[in-house]
């Protein structure tokens, strides 16, 4: 499934690179060599990401 249409930025990837790099969606976007366009992504985007840290801290959290 695609978390950033314009992008293509599958949430599996986004998941990936939350685990990686530090920052908000369009910090992670740019790791990734990406920046939003429509920006209608970016809310999701923040609570996969923050989702995604919560369960490295405890898995527990994990989807
Ligand atoms: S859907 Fe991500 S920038 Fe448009």
């Amino acid at each position: 499934m695609y978390t950033c249409i314009c992008n293509a930025i599958r949430e599996c990837d986004l998941r990936k690179a939350a685990r990686q790099y530090d920052g908000n969606a369009e910090t992670v976007y740019a790791k990734l060599g990406k920046r939003p366009q429509c920006g209608n992504c970016l809310d999701e985007a923040d609570d996969v990401i923050r989702e995604e840290r919560e369960a490295l801290i405890d898995p527990a959290f994990a989807a």
